[in-house]
Order: C-alpha cells, then sequence, then structure tokens
C-alpha cells in the first residue's frame, strides 16, 4: 500500500511536500516505537496525514460537507483547515483505511483536540516537528520532550504554533486553542498527583 500511497502523492503534492510527508511518517514511527504504540497504524497516519493539502478550497468544502464535517466561521474564512479531515476521508475512500484511530489521527494532525487519543498526540507532534520543520533550538527542545511527555509536548507544541500564527495575518481557529488548554491541565494534574505521591 505503501508505493500506491507514494505514486498518488506524486501525482497530488509538491515534492518538497512528499519530503515532509516522509519526514512526519518517520518520526511517527519513532514514537509510536519509543512510547510503545502501534508502528504501523503511526506509519499508516503520517504517510496520509497531508493527502488533501493541496485540494482547492472548493473541493475542501464540497467534500467536507457530503461528510458532515463541522464548518465554522474560521473555516469558512480559511477553507484550508478541511485539508486534515478531507485527509482522513481521501485515506478511507480511496486507500481503504477503515481503522477509526488512525483515521482521527489524520483528522487531528493540525488542529489537535482535548482529550485525543496517543497515536493522534504523535501525528500532531511529528508535523510540527519533523526534521524539515528546521532546526531550532526550541524545535530541538519540543523534539526531545515529544519522546519524555507526550502531553506536556502537546501542550508546548500548540504554544509554538500559536506563537507562530500571531505573526500571520490568518485567523486562529479555537480548537488548537482547546488543545492546548486541555493538555496543559493534563499535564498539571499529573505534576500535582506526582508531587502528592
Ligand atoms: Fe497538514
Ligand atoms: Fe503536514
Amino acid at each position: 500500500m505503501r508505493e500506491q500511497v507514494l505514486a498518488w502523492l506524486a501525482e497530488n503534492v509538491p515534492a518538497s511536500r512528499v519530503n515532509h510527508i516522509i519526514g512526519v511518517e518517520q518520526m511517527a514511527v519513532d514514537l509510536a516505537v519509543h512510547h510503545n504504540l502501534d508502528r504501523v497504524n503511526a506509519a499508516v497516519a503520517g504517510l496520509m496525514h497531508d493527502l488533501a493539502k493541496y485540494f482547492p478550497p472548493q473541493k475542501l468544502l464540497q467534500m467536507a460537507r457530503i461528510e458532515g464535517l463541522e464548518i465554522d466561521k474560521v473555516i469558512e474564512a480559511n477553507p484550508r483547515l478541511l485539508h486534515a479531515g478531507v485527509s482522513a476521508i481521501v485515506a478511507r475512500d480511496l486507500f481503504g483505511v477503515n481503522n477509526e484511530e488512525v483515521l482521527q489521527a489524520i483528522a487531528n494532525h493540525t488542529l489537535g483536540r482535548p482529550g485525543m487519543s496517543l497515536l493522534s498526540c504523535i501525528v500532531f507532534l511529528a508535523d510540527s516537528l519533523e526534521p524539515g520543520r528546521g532546526d531550532t533550538p526550541e524545535l530541538q527542545a519540543l523534539r526531545q520532550l515529544s519522546r519524555q511527555n507526550l502531553d506536556q509536548a502537546v501542550w508546548k507544541t500548540s504554544d509554538y504554533t500559536l506563537k507562530f500564527l500571531l505573526e500571520t495575518p490568518y485567523l486562529i481557529h479555537p480548537r488548537i486553542i482547546a488543545t492546548r488548554n486541555w493538555f496543559l491541565q493534563k499535564s498539571k494534574s499529573q505534576q500535582l498527583a506526582s508531587q502528592i505521591a
């Protein structure tokens, strides 16, 4: 199946994006092995997370409407945010992926989601932190944290994304803030529990 997906990507995605996708696949597998998760699920989710990245906005909106995905004001203003949810649809309909956790991990890779699964966490982290994203001290620290504590890593990586977004003229979707708050609170309650113990 991997070869089939790579052949499809070569036709539908620029080469630089394919490099990013392979970087996400590899980092998701590394994190899955490190955290004792299923490496095949991580590889599939990583490889397919950006299938719809270059679909035109009208196509994203149309597919999302048919599927019944939520389209709020921020998404209406920036339909590209739908590429995560629509990539999951393509993974299911074109490549026969039927593992719900894998499909959710694809759908959650951009904005995260409060309470998302460990697989979703590692794909979310790999998307922002794969080696092609750069090699600043901040990224290096986040990569290290993603091996030590997934909850803290999702919180801090959401902060990193938010800081980046504040420098751009794009609307910020409230779900990335909800993700950040949820994983911040979970990290804090874990710290408290370990202090009491
Ligand atoms: Fe993406
Ligand atoms: Fe991506």
